[in-house]
C-alpha cells in the first residue's frame, strides 16, 4: 500500500515541484512511485515528461477525476516512475466539483465530498506503488485541499524569507483542518528548508526562526540555491551532464524523509 506524501505551501516558488520531481527520482531507485501534478501550471509534469503540459491537454489528472478513472490517465514516465499529468485546466477543478460542468461545457456530476475527488481516485491505485508524491499548487485552493486529504504525509516548503515564514501558520491550519473536518490522518512530517542563499544573513535569520517555531519538524538537511538545480527545468533527469550537482544535496533530505516516514 503506498504512502502519500504532499509537497506544500501556498506561497509561490518554493521549490515544491523541484522537490516532488527529484524526490520522484531518488525514491524511483528504490521504490515504485507515482507522481501526482495537482498544479495548474504543470511544472511537475513538463519536468517529468519532458513534455509541454499541453500536451496533456484532455489527459490529466483533471479527466481521470472526472471519469473516476486513474489507470486509463497514468503516464508512465520510466520503469519506476508514473505520473498522473496536469495543465492549465486544471483551474477549472473547482468549478467542476461544486457545478458539476467540466471545461468543455459537459455535466458530469460530482455529489460527493469535494475534498476526497483525489483521494478516492488515488484508492484505485495505491497497491500499485511505494510511494505517491503529490505536487501543490501556490494556494490553499481546492487541489490543495485534496492533496492534503489524499495524504498521509505532508512536507512543508519552506523558502528562507519573511513571506514565506508568514505563510506557515496558515498552512499548518490547513492540514489540520484535513485532519479535523474531512477525517483524514494527515500529518505533517517535516519542514524543508530550501533555495537558501548563504551569503545572506536574512536568510540565514529566518532558518534559525523557523528551527526556533518548530524544533522537531525541520530536516537538518537545507537545500542551498545552486544552477544545476534550476537548470533541472531545461535538462531534466535523462541526458542532464550535471544531475549529481543537480541532486546531491537531496540525497541528505531523503535519507532523513525515509527516516522519519519508517519510524511513524
Ligand atoms: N535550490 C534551488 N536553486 C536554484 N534554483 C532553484 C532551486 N529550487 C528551485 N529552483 C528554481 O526556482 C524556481 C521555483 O522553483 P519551483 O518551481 O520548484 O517552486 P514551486 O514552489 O513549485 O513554485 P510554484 O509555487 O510556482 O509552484 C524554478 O525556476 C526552479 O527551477
Ligand atoms: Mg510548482
Amino acid at each position: 500500500m503506498a504512502i502519500t506524501i504532499t509537497m506544500g505551501i501556498q506561497k509561490g516558488g518554493c521549490g515544491k515541484s523541484t522537490t516532488t520531481g527529484i524526490l520522484a527520482y531518488l525514491m524511483s531507485q528504490d521504490y515504485k512511485v507515482l507522481a501526482v501534478d495537482m498544479d495548474s501550471q504543470g511544472n511537475l509534469t513538463e519536468l517529468l515528461s519532458e513534455h509541454v503540459s499541453n500536451d496533456f491537454v484532455g489527459s490529466s489528472v483533471l479527466e481521470a477525476m472526472q471519469q473516476g478513472d486513474a489507470k486509463k490517465y497514468i503516464y508512465e514516465v520510466s520503469d519506476s516512475i508514473d505520473l498522473l499529468p496536469a495543465n492549465n485546466f486544471l483551474a477549472t477543478f473547482p468549478r467542476w466539483i461544486y457545478t458539476s460542468k467540466t471545461y468543455n461545457g459537459e455535466y458530469v456530476p460530482f455529489k460527493k465530498n469535494p475534498s476526497l475527488a483525489l483521494d478516492e481516485l488515488l484508492d484505485q491505485v495505491r497497491d500499485e506503488y511505494d510511494f505517491i508524491l503529490i505536487d501543490t499548487p501556490p494556494s490553499l485552493s481546492e487541489q490543495t485541499t485534496n492533496a492534503l486529504c489524499a495524504s498521509e504525509y505532508v512536507v512543508v516548503m519552506y523558502e528562507c524569507s519573511n513571506w514565506c515564514y508568514s505563510a506557515v501558520p496558515n498552512f499548518m491550519d490547513s492540514v489540520k483542518g484535513a485532519r479535523e473536518f474531512v477525517h483524514t490522518e494527515t500529518e505533517v512530517i517535516g519542514i524543508l528548508r530550501t533555495m537558501n542563499d548563504v551569503r545572506r544573513s536574512d536568510a540565514k535569520a529566518f532558518n534559525e526562526i523557523i528551527e526556533e517555531d518548530y524544533p522537531d519538524l525541520v530536516f537538518n538537511t537545507i537545500i542551498t540555491r545552486k544552477a544545476p538545480i534550476g537548470r533541472l527545468s531545461l535538462y531534466g533527469f535523462k541526458e542532464n551532464k550535471e544531475l549529481n550537482q543537480a541532486i546531491i544535496q537531496y540525497k541528505d533530505f531523503y535519507k532523513e524523509l525515509i527516516d522519519r516516514v519508517q519510524n511513524r
